[in-house]
């Protein structure tokens, strides 16, 4: 009797959550042939899974489906999932994009982004056109807790991954492919986010592996494979009055082969102010890199060579330890910092650079602040 009240004590609990659905995009009329559009298939899934009083997983199953640009939008009941197991492909014309993405997820916490597919955003067409409406193959805005992990992106017409807005992302053992002369094709761009990792990737394309843009707080990057590509950068910094400053950013563990920059922080020669503070770059091996160390406050592409840089951004307490291996260029070491705000406290512990042409390798200090301590190939000028 005591059981029997029991069972059906259970069975009268309010079920506030049902289990994780599926929602397959084929059972909302997706084709997997590549040609045909699956848009709304997409979209109308994602807004079932995303209304689903329980995890919702959108899934897409093996097979190609080409999908027009589209915004993938929350709030969502619970948490959401988009399973990738088939391949989503951009549409190849040149201008479809005005809004500056192809895919956006948007205002989702909670959100789960796997499996073994890919996006391929069919960048080639695109890259020989103007920067202005090129599309960032997937943009992540105003997320909060999410993780993307194991899908590639490929041939981007612009950044592969745009993180803007978020918070608690990250990106472990994704993929990013595109021909090392891809224009602008940055693998992941981050901006004004925070609690951001990204780790275990491999990361071959066009322009920076990772970017870091205005208002990067409390970055990891470990473990990343990176090149072709033109490094890891902090910037472009100060184009714009009031950016957000970037501090807290640690990249560690990673491998640089053949890239233009290995680790790079970067500001305008003429620029607006900020803050870069309380930067750490860990154990990294370079490998045929052309400027493995570098701080460049006069970058300016259309600029004279010979200008000085007036950068008020202020950069300081940036640490490098333990960084080994080849420069392609002979200024392993490059410290240009801005004449009207020098950089400050830069430290470099235990460096190991060799030069893969005659003579030794050397450093270049400009308006720096800072210590070395430990070996120092190239000899320290700080
Ligand atoms: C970055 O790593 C440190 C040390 O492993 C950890 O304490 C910190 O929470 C991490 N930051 C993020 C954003 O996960
Ligand atoms: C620096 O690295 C080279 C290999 O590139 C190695 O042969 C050499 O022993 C290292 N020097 C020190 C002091 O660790």
């Amino acid at each position: 009797m005591g059981c029997l009240v029991f069972f059906i004590i259970l069975l009268s609990i309010p079920k506030c959550y049902s289990q994780s659905k599926e929602f397959n995009i084929i059972q909302f009329g997706a084709t997997a042939d590549g040609k045909t559009e699956s848009t709304k298939a997409l979209s109308e899934a994602w807004r079932e899974a995303c209304g689903h009083n329980g995890h919702g997983v959108v899934l897409v199953p093996a097979g190609r489906f080409l999908i027009l640009p589209l915004v993938l939008e929350g709030p969502c009941k619970v948490s959401i999932g988009l399973l990738i197991h088939g391949e989503l492909l951009a549409p190849v014309s040149k201008n479809f994009a005005t809004g500056g993405y192809w895919l956006s997820i948007s205002k989702v916490d909670n959100l789960f982004v796997d499996g073994s597919g890919s996006l391929n955003g069919g960048g080639s067409s695109a890259w020989p056109s103007d920067t202005s409406n090129r599309p960032v193959s997937m943009k992540l805005s105003s997320v909060n807790t999410a993780r993307i992990s194991k899908i590639t992106s490929s041939n981007s017409k612009f950044f592969h991954f745009g993180v803007h807005g978020c918070r608690d992302v990250t990106f472990d053992h994704v993929t990013v492919i595109a021909p090392a002369d891809s224009p602008n094709t940055d693998g992941i761009h981050v901006s004004k986010s925070s609690g951001i990792n990204i780790m275990h990737s491999v990361i071959r394309t066009g322009d920076d592996c990772i970017s870091l843009g205005p208002g990067s707080k409390f970055i990891n990057i470990t473990d990343i494979q990176c090149g072709p590509g033109h490094g890891i950068s902090i910037g472009s910094l100060g184009k714009y009055p009031n950016e957000e400053d970037v501090s807290e950013v640690t990249i560690r563990d990673s491998t640089f082969v053949g890239t233009d920059n290995g680790v790079r922080i970067k500001t305008w020669s003429s620029s607006f102010s900020s803050f870069v503070s309380k930067i750490a770059f860990l154990n990294l091996e370079m490998k045929d890199v052309k400027n493995p160390i570098i701080i460049d406050q006069k970058y300016c592409p259309d600029c004279k060579e010979d200008k000085m840089s007036n950068s008020k951004v202020q950069i300081r307490d940036v640490r490098y330890e333990d960084i080994r291996g080849s420069s392609t260029s002979q200024v392993a070491v490059s410290f240009e910092c801005s004449q009207v705000c020098s950089c400050e406290s830069i430290v470099l512990q235990d460096i190991n650079l060799s030069y893969k042409g005659d003579g030794q390798p050397t450093s270049i200090c400009h308006n720096v602040q800072g210590s070395a301590s430990g070996k120092q190939f190239p000899s320290s000028c700080l």
